[in-house]
Protein backbone atom coordinates (compact mmCIF):
# COMPACT_ATOMS: atom_id res chain seq x y z
CA UNK A 1 0.00 0.00 0.00
CA UNK A 2 1.20 3.23 -0.64
CA UNK A 3 -0.10 6.20 1.96
CA UNK A 4 -2.37 9.18 0.55
CA UNK A 5 -0.43 12.40 0.81
CA UNK A 6 -1.94 14.91 3.06
CA UNK A 7 -1.27 18.39 1.37
CA UNK A 8 -1.07 20.56 3.98
CA UNK A 9 -0.32 23.55 1.81
CA UNK A 10 -3.54 23.02 -0.32
CA UNK A 11 -5.78 22.87 3.02
CA UNK A 12 -3.77 25.95 4.56
CA UNK A 13 -4.85 28.01 0.58
CA UNK A 14 -8.21 26.58 1.46
CA UNK A 15 -8.68 28.27 5.28
CA UNK A 16 -6.73 31.12 4.13
CA UNK A 17 -9.31 31.85 1.98
CA UNK A 18 -11.79 31.48 4.67
CA UNK A 19 -10.16 33.56 7.04
CA UNK A 20 -10.11 36.58 4.35
CA UNK A 21 -13.74 36.51 3.93
CA UNK A 22 -13.72 36.64 7.70
CA UNK A 23 -10.85 39.46 7.61
CA UNK A 24 -12.40 41.36 5.32
CA UNK A 25 -16.39 41.07 7.38
CA UNK A 26 -14.36 41.77 10.58
CA UNK A 27 -12.94 44.85 9.22
CA UNK A 28 -16.09 46.35 7.10
CA UNK A 29 -18.35 45.99 10.59
CA UNK A 30 -15.57 47.64 13.25
CA UNK A 31 -13.33 49.94 10.85
CA UNK A 32 -9.91 48.17 12.31
CA UNK A 33 -7.19 46.09 10.59
CA UNK A 34 -6.33 43.36 12.81
CA UNK A 35 -2.58 43.67 13.34
CA UNK A 36 0.18 41.34 13.94
CA UNK A 37 3.69 42.33 15.50
CA UNK A 38 5.93 39.59 15.12
CA UNK A 39 9.17 40.44 16.68
CA UNK A 40 12.44 39.21 16.02
CA UNK A 41 15.79 39.44 18.01
CA UNK A 42 18.60 38.67 16.02
CA UNK A 43 19.61 37.51 12.76
CA UNK A 44 19.17 33.58 12.28
CA UNK A 45 18.37 33.03 8.79
CA UNK A 46 16.12 30.26 9.62
CA UNK A 47 14.00 32.39 11.76
CA UNK A 48 14.08 35.64 9.05
CA UNK A 49 12.66 33.11 6.84
CA UNK A 50 9.66 31.94 8.98
CA UNK A 51 9.09 35.53 9.84
CA UNK A 52 9.06 36.72 5.97
CA UNK A 53 6.30 33.85 5.13
CA UNK A 54 3.97 34.87 8.33
CA UNK A 55 4.20 38.41 7.02
CA UNK A 56 3.19 37.08 3.57
CA UNK A 57 0.48 34.84 4.58
CA UNK A 58 -0.87 37.87 6.71
CA UNK A 59 -1.16 40.19 3.26
CA UNK A 60 -2.96 37.49 1.72
CA UNK A 61 -5.64 37.47 3.67
CA UNK A 62 -5.97 41.23 4.72
CA UNK A 63 -3.85 41.46 8.03
CA UNK A 64 -1.83 43.87 8.63
CA UNK A 65 1.77 42.28 9.77
CA UNK A 66 4.68 44.60 11.52
CA UNK A 67 8.34 43.22 11.85
CA UNK A 68 9.85 44.97 15.11
CA UNK A 69 13.60 44.18 14.80
CA UNK A 70 16.09 44.04 17.41
CA UNK A 71 19.98 43.27 17.42
CA UNK A 72 21.50 40.14 18.53
CA UNK A 73 22.81 41.33 21.70
CA UNK A 74 19.79 43.55 22.22
CA UNK A 75 19.03 43.14 26.87
CA UNK A 76 16.18 41.89 28.74
CA UNK A 77 15.48 45.08 29.47
CA UNK A 78 15.33 46.38 26.16
CA UNK A 79 13.38 43.12 24.80
CA UNK A 80 10.24 43.71 27.81
CA UNK A 81 10.01 47.14 26.78
CA UNK A 82 9.17 46.39 23.65
CA UNK A 83 7.09 43.97 24.64
CA UNK A 84 5.51 46.37 27.34
CA UNK A 85 5.15 49.12 24.95
CA UNK A 86 3.25 46.64 22.05
CA UNK A 87 0.63 45.07 24.96
CA UNK A 88 -0.64 48.91 25.32
CA UNK A 89 -0.52 49.31 21.75
CA UNK A 90 -4.94 49.43 20.78
CA UNK A 91 -3.36 48.85 16.97
CA UNK A 92 -1.94 45.49 17.73
CA UNK A 93 -3.48 42.58 18.59
CA UNK A 94 -1.68 39.99 18.32
CA UNK A 95 2.39 39.16 19.44
CA UNK A 96 4.58 36.87 18.08
CA UNK A 97 8.47 36.62 19.48
CA UNK A 98 10.12 34.58 17.40
CA UNK A 99 11.71 31.59 18.82
CA UNK A 100 14.40 30.62 19.17
CA UNK A 101 15.90 34.23 21.04
CA UNK A 102 19.49 34.35 21.50
CA UNK A 103 21.62 32.77 24.38
CA UNK A 104 21.31 34.61 27.30
CA UNK A 105 17.91 35.90 26.79
CA UNK A 106 15.04 34.24 29.16
CA UNK A 107 12.63 32.79 27.19
CA UNK A 108 10.28 32.25 29.56
CA UNK A 109 10.23 35.70 31.15
CA UNK A 110 9.53 37.22 27.83
CA UNK A 111 7.04 35.34 26.96
CA UNK A 112 5.27 35.17 30.07
CA UNK A 113 5.41 39.26 29.48
CA UNK A 114 3.23 38.98 26.41
CA UNK A 115 -0.43 39.79 27.02
CA UNK A 116 -2.16 36.87 27.22
CA UNK A 117 -5.12 38.71 25.27
CA UNK A 118 -2.67 39.13 22.28
CA UNK A 119 -0.67 35.90 22.81
CA UNK A 120 -1.86 34.33 19.75
CA UNK A 121 1.04 31.79 20.32
CA UNK A 122 -0.74 30.96 23.21
CA UNK A 123 2.22 30.15 24.87
CA UNK A 124 1.39 32.33 28.65
CA UNK A 125 0.57 30.17 30.77
CA UNK A 126 -2.96 31.78 31.57
CA UNK A 127 -3.60 30.50 28.30
CA UNK A 128 -1.66 26.90 28.52
CA UNK A 129 -3.90 26.50 31.41
CA UNK A 130 -7.00 27.79 29.77
CA UNK A 131 -6.23 24.79 27.19
CA UNK A 132 -5.77 21.96 29.86
CA UNK A 133 -9.38 23.22 31.02
CA UNK A 134 -10.59 22.29 27.35
CA UNK A 135 -11.86 26.32 27.74
CA UNK A 136 -9.32 27.46 25.45
CA UNK A 137 -8.52 31.58 24.34
CA UNK A 138 -6.16 30.81 21.48
CA UNK A 139 -5.08 27.22 20.54
CA UNK A 140 -0.94 26.69 19.84
CA UNK A 141 -0.88 27.30 16.34
CA UNK A 142 1.07 23.93 15.13
CA UNK A 143 -1.25 21.45 17.10
CA UNK A 144 -4.58 23.57 15.94
CA UNK A 145 -2.95 23.06 12.14
CA UNK A 146 -3.17 19.24 12.70
CA UNK A 147 -5.96 19.04 14.76
CA UNK A 148 -7.71 20.77 11.88
CA UNK A 149 -5.91 18.30 8.94
CA UNK A 150 -7.21 15.53 10.91
CA UNK A 151 -10.92 16.69 11.12
CA UNK A 152 -10.47 18.26 7.44
CA UNK A 153 -9.82 15.02 6.06
CA UNK A 154 -11.97 12.76 7.80
CA UNK A 155 -9.25 11.01 9.90
CA UNK A 156 -11.01 9.42 13.18
CA UNK A 157 -9.62 11.11 16.32
CA UNK A 158 -12.40 9.91 18.83
CA UNK A 159 -11.38 6.65 19.93
CA UNK A 160 -8.20 6.51 18.23
CA UNK A 161 -4.73 5.53 19.31
CA UNK A 162 -2.54 8.50 19.57
CA UNK A 163 0.85 8.30 19.67
CA UNK A 164 3.12 11.89 20.19
CA UNK A 165 6.77 11.92 19.83
CA UNK A 166 7.80 14.63 21.51
CA UNK A 167 6.92 16.36 24.98
CA UNK A 168 7.92 19.89 23.72
CA UNK A 169 6.25 22.88 25.04
CA UNK A 170 5.48 24.17 21.63
CA UNK A 171 4.04 20.98 20.15
CA UNK A 172 3.91 17.93 22.24
CA UNK A 173 2.51 18.82 25.53
CA UNK A 174 -0.39 20.87 23.91
CA UNK A 175 -1.10 18.19 21.13
CA UNK A 176 -1.52 15.99 23.50
CA UNK A 177 -4.01 17.26 25.80
CA UNK A 178 -6.08 18.70 22.85
CA UNK A 179 -6.51 15.20 21.43
CA UNK A 180 -7.79 13.97 25.17
CA UNK A 181 -10.27 16.39 25.73
CA UNK A 182 -13.87 15.81 25.40
CA UNK A 183 -15.55 17.04 22.46
CA UNK A 184 -15.24 17.13 18.74
CA UNK A 185 -11.48 16.87 17.57
CA UNK A 186 -10.53 14.92 20.72
CA UNK A 187 -11.45 11.61 22.52
CA UNK A 188 -8.28 9.99 21.59
CA UNK A 189 -6.61 7.93 23.76
CA UNK A 190 -2.96 9.68 23.59
CA UNK A 191 0.58 8.07 24.33
CA UNK A 192 3.26 10.61 24.89
CA UNK A 193 6.82 9.25 23.85
CA UNK A 194 10.08 10.84 24.47
CA UNK A 195 13.58 10.08 24.65
CA UNK A 196 13.25 7.96 27.98
CA UNK A 197 10.65 5.66 25.95
CA UNK A 198 10.99 2.40 26.90
CA UNK A 199 10.34 -0.03 23.36
CA UNK A 200 9.33 3.08 21.60
CA UNK A 201 9.20 0.88 18.41
CA UNK A 202 6.28 -0.86 19.69
CA UNK A 203 4.90 1.73 21.09
CA UNK A 204 4.92 3.93 17.60
CA UNK A 205 3.26 0.49 16.16
CA UNK A 206 0.24 0.41 18.57
CA UNK A 207 -0.57 4.05 16.43
CA UNK A 208 -3.78 4.58 14.72
CA UNK A 209 -1.97 8.37 14.18
CA UNK A 210 1.19 8.83 14.95
CA UNK A 211 2.14 12.68 15.04
CA UNK A 212 6.15 13.24 15.51
CA UNK A 213 8.00 16.46 16.44
CA UNK A 214 11.30 15.59 17.75
CA UNK A 215 13.68 17.51 15.44
CA UNK A 216 15.79 14.45 14.89
CA UNK A 217 16.20 13.72 11.36
CA UNK A 218 14.42 10.16 9.48
CA UNK A 219 13.69 8.85 12.96
CA UNK A 220 10.20 7.09 12.34
CA UNK A 221 11.33 4.27 10.11
CA UNK A 222 8.90 1.49 8.14
CA UNK A 223 9.36 -0.72 10.86
CA UNK A 224 7.57 1.87 13.69
CA UNK A 225 4.45 2.40 11.85
CA UNK A 226 1.48 0.20 12.18
CA UNK A 227 0.45 -0.51 8.02
CA UNK A 228 -2.87 1.99 7.67
CA UNK A 229 -1.63 4.34 9.97
CA UNK A 230 -2.15 8.26 10.12
CA UNK A 231 1.78 9.62 9.97
CA UNK A 232 2.28 13.35 11.20
CA UNK A 233 5.95 14.98 10.36
CA UNK A 234 6.12 17.65 12.25
CA UNK A 235 9.98 17.77 12.24
CA UNK A 236 11.93 20.12 9.77
CA UNK A 237 15.52 20.02 9.93
CA UNK A 238 18.21 21.34 7.53
CA UNK A 239 20.59 18.82 6.23
CA UNK A 240 23.37 18.81 3.82
CA UNK A 241 20.31 16.49 1.56
CA UNK A 242 17.78 19.86 2.21
CA UNK A 243 14.46 20.09 4.20
CA UNK A 244 13.81 16.59 5.74
CA UNK A 245 11.17 15.66 8.75
CA UNK A 246 11.64 13.44 11.58
CA UNK A 247 10.34 10.52 9.50
CA UNK A 248 11.73 8.64 6.65
CA UNK A 249 9.00 9.75 4.11
CA UNK A 250 10.21 7.77 1.37
CA UNK A 251 10.10 4.46 3.39
CA UNK A 252 7.35 5.24 5.77
CA UNK A 253 5.16 6.33 2.72
CA UNK A 254 4.85 2.29 1.87
CA UNK A 255 3.37 1.18 5.27
CA UNK A 256 1.17 3.93 5.89
CA UNK A 257 -2.75 4.83 5.43
CA UNK A 258 -1.89 8.34 5.37
CA UNK A 259 1.42 10.79 5.52
CA UNK A 260 2.44 14.50 5.72
CA UNK A 261 5.10 15.45 3.20
CA UNK A 262 8.25 17.68 4.35
CA UNK A 263 7.90 20.47 3.70
CA UNK A 264 4.39 21.10 2.33
CA UNK A 265 2.91 19.43 5.33
CA UNK A 266 2.57 20.56 8.90
CA UNK A 267 4.35 24.12 7.98
CA UNK A 268 1.82 25.83 5.87
CA UNK A 269 -1.18 24.87 8.48
CA UNK A 270 1.08 26.81 11.36
CA UNK A 271 0.66 29.87 9.71
CA UNK A 272 -2.74 29.77 8.89
CA UNK A 273 -3.61 29.05 12.12
CA UNK A 274 -1.76 32.17 13.65
CA UNK A 275 -3.60 34.30 11.18
CA UNK A 276 -6.58 32.53 12.39
CA UNK A 277 -5.41 33.68 16.00
CA UNK A 278 -4.58 36.95 14.85
CA UNK A 279 -8.25 37.80 13.76
CA UNK A 280 -9.48 35.98 17.40
CA UNK A 281 -7.13 38.76 19.18
CA UNK A 282 -8.82 41.49 16.94
CA UNK A 283 -12.58 40.27 17.77
CA UNK A 284 -11.35 39.51 21.83
CA UNK A 285 -9.25 43.19 22.03
CA UNK A 286 -13.08 44.70 20.18
CA UNK A 287 -15.60 42.55 21.93
CA UNK A 288 -16.92 41.14 19.12
N1 LIG B 1 9.81 29.09 16.40
C1 LIG B 1 9.52 27.85 15.93
N2 LIG B 1 8.19 27.61 16.02
C2 LIG B 1 7.64 28.72 16.55
C3 LIG B 1 6.30 29.08 16.89
O1 LIG B 1 5.34 28.33 16.71
N3 LIG B 1 6.15 30.32 17.42
C4 LIG B 1 7.19 31.15 17.63
N4 LIG B 1 6.93 32.34 18.16
N5 LIG B 1 8.43 30.85 17.33
C5 LIG B 1 8.65 29.64 16.80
Amino acid sequence: MTATILDGKALATEIRAELAVEAADFIQDSGVVPCLVAVLVGDDPASDVYVRNKQKACDRVGIDSRLQRLPEDASMEELLTVVNRLNKDDAVHGILVQLPLPEGLDETRILDAVSPMKDVDAFHPENVGLIVQNRPRFLPCTPNGIQQLLLRRGIEIAGANVVVLGRSDIVGKPMATMLMQRGRGGDATVTVCHSRTKNLAEVCRGADILIVAIGRPKFVTADMVNPGATVIDVGINRTDAGLVGDVDFEAVRQVAGQITPVPGGVGPLTIAMLLANTLHAARLQLGT
